[in-house]
C-alpha cells in the first residue's frame, strides 16, 4: 500500500463527510427552523425549492467522493473481506448509510418526495414542515453516529 495516496484520500474521505453531514446540519439547525418562520406559503415553497437546487448538487457530489475515496482505501488495504466479518459491523454500518444516502439523493427524492413535498407545503405548510424536520433529524443524529463509530472502530474500540 502506498502510505502517503492512503492518508491522502483519507482526507479526502473525511472532507467530503463533513460538506456533506455538515450540510445536512445546517438544514436541519438553521434552515428548516427559518423557513417555518416565514410568513406566507409562497415564501415557504420559494425557499424549499433553493434549498432543493443548491443543496443536492453539492450533497450528490460529497456523496460521489466518499464512496470513490472509501473503495480506494478499501481496495489499498486489502479490505473487502471486513465486510463479511462480525467484527468490522461498523464497516458494515459505514457503506449501508452510504447506500441509502445515494437512494435518498439520486432517486426518492427528486422523484418522489419533493414533488409531493412542494404541493403539500402549499396546502398545509405546518405539518409538511414537521415531518421534514423530524426526518432531518433522524437523518442527522444516524449519520453523527456512525461518524463514531467508524472512528471507534478504526481505533480498535468496538
Ligand atoms: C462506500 C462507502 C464508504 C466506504 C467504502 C468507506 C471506507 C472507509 C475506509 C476504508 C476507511 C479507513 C478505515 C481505516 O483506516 O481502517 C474509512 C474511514 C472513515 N470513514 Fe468511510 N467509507 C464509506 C462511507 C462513509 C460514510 C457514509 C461516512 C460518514 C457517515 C464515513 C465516515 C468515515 C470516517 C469518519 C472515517 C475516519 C475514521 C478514522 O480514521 O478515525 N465513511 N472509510
Amino acid at each position: 500500500m502506498n502510505y502517503r495516496w492512503f492518508v491522502i484520500a483519507l482526507a479526502v474521505h473525511i472532507i467530503a463527510v463533513v460538506v456533506w453531514i455538515g450540510g445536512i446540519a445546517a438544514v436541519t439547525t438553521v434552515m428548516l427552523p427559518t423557513m417555518r418562520d416565514l410568513d406566507s406559503k409562497e415564501q415557504k415553497v420559494w425557499m424549499f425549492a433553493q434549498l432543493e437546487n443548491r443543496f443536492r448538487p453539492q450533497a450528490r457530489i460529497a456523496w460521489l467522493i466518499v464512496g470513490l475515496s472509501g473503495i480506494y482505501m478499501v481496495e489499498a488495504l486489502h479490505a473487502w473481506v471486513w465486510f463479511a466479518s462480525v467484527h468490522f459491523w461498523w464497516m458494515d454500518a459505514m457503506v449501508a448509510l452510504w447506500l441509502l444516502f445515494g437512494l435518498v439523493l439520486f432517486l426518492l427524492e427528486p422523484l418522489v418526495v419533493a414533488p409531493h413535498l412542494e404541493r403539500e407545503l402549499a396546502s398545509r405548510p405546518a405539518e409538511a414542515l414537521t415531518r421534514i424536520q423530524t426526518l432531518h433529524w433522524i437523518i442527522l443524529v444516524v449519520s453523527l453516529f456512525v461518524i463514531a463509530i467508524v472512528v471507534a472502530g478504526v481505533y480498535g474500540w468496538l
